[in-house]
């Protein structure tokens, strides 16, 4: 199984941005963190983080054409506004895609309560932190089990 870990605007920055929202593990240690996790369970893993909302569209398309079997995604900010990414999300569909956030978003500012990605993924998985990406992981891998014995 091969999976797209797609991280977008100032998620590089987690560490330093906002430690008593994000936490102080910086994105380095979070992905090295989940390529450990990954290497346990036999899963191949794909960073990429951007800044940039045309650049997630094209990574989220490039998972379908690279034939990956999900996407564990944080949109960031992009997730209060991007209708693009969601269309993305829905235009690779079925290929599943799940929605991570590190800080509890229902319960920070209300612009931050609704996503637009959302509306395309499985799940959302939102306030634990960096084991949010995880336990994506682990519900991407049961999801990919499943099809395959349908
Ligand atoms: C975030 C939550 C978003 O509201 C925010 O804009 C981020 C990070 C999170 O992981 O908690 O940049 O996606």
């Amino acid at each position: 199984m091969k999976f797209l870990v797609l991280n977008g605007p100032n998620i590089n920055m987690i560490g330093i941005r906002e430690k008593a929202i994000y936490g102080t593990m910086d994105y380095l240690a979070i992905i090295a963190m989940i390529e450990k996790e990954a290497q346990k369970r036999h899963v191949e893993v794909v960073f990429k983080q951007s800044n940039h909302e045309g650049e997630l569209v094209d990574w989220i398309q490039q998972a379908y054409f690279d034939r990956m079997d999900g996407i564990i995604l944080n949109p960031a900010a992009y997730t209060h506004t991007s209708i693009a990414i969601l269309d993305a999300i829905k235009a690779i569909a079925p290929l599943p895609c799940i929605e991570v956030h590190l800080s509890d978003i229902h319960s920070r500012d209300a612009f931050r309560h609704h996503s637009y990605p959302a509306l395309g993924c499985l799940e959302q998985i939102a306030g634990l932190g960096p084991q949010g990406y995880i336990l994506a992981m682990d519900h991407l891998i049961a999801h990919c089990h499943q099809k395959n014995q349908d």
